[in-house]
């Protein structure tokens, strides 16, 4: 592959997510991704890292569960806001800015929780990473996923893109070894509009997995 279109790619990225948290006081959702409410059923207690963390909805609520939390982004913009929430709610929360595709981890966490980033990635660096964060999840914890598919806006706005948009099947694949608890495709409502002003969707695969 070549490395430095990838790191050129990352950095566009980065810039177009910049701009998103600077023009907007809340960019995206505040309420907790549905599968991030379930990891209670299966742990209670432990080291969560929230990759891609954003505005931290997954992070605030999980460490309002007595969690502790490592909140993970590469936009400055992303880690100011949480960090102003931690301030203010005094929470259990470290934030770091760093980039996924080239992100080095110690030690292993009871939770990894990384929902609508993996599209940002060539398909390549998403695998690796996800194997990474496989590697560094503790027996008996448990992995949160939502990637967007084929189906919906970000891919058929480009469709050439070598980006990862996996099928359930292929993410369930990834997963091999692991008790999937939950998987499913879902139709979501995405941050950009089209041209009349209209609401545009996605279908992202959204899955709760935990570690045997
Ligand atoms: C759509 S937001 C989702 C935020 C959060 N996970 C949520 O569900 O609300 C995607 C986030 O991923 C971050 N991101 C995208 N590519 C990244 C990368 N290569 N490394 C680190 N963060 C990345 C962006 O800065 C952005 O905050």
């Amino acid at each position: 592959m070549d490395k430095s279109k990838n790191n050129s790619n990352s950095a566009d990225t980065l810039k177009a997510y910049e701009r998103i948290y600077a023009e907007s006081e809340q960019a995206y959702s505040s309420q907790p991704f549905f599968l991030v409410k379930k990891i209670h059923k299966y742990l209670q207690t432990g080291l969560v890292v929230d990759f891609g963390a954003g505005e931290g909805r997954n992070s605030v609520f999980l460490a309002e569960q007595s969690f502790l939390v490592e909140a993970i982004d590469f936009a400055a913009g992303a880690v100011k806001k949480l960090e102003e929430k931690i301030k203010k709610k005094s929470l259990n929360i470290r934030t770091k800015r760093a980039d996924l595709s080239r992100l080095n981890l110690a030690g292993k966490f009871h939770v990894g929780v990384c929902t609508f980033v993996l599209h940002n990635l060539s398909a390549t660096a998403a695998k690796k990473f996800i194997l990474k964060m496989q590697k560094h999840t503790e027996i008996g914890g448990v992995n949160v996923l939502a990637c967007f598919t084929k189906q919906g806006y970000f891919f058929r706005k480009d469709p050439k893109t070598g980006n990862f948009f996996p099928s359930q099947t292929e993410l369930k694949k990834l997963y091999t070894g692991w008790k999937i608890h939950e998987i499913n495709t879902k139709k979501i409502r995405l941050r950009p509009i089209d041209a009349a002003g209209k609401p545009l969707f996605g279908d992202c695969v959204v899955m709760l997995a935990q570690k045997l």
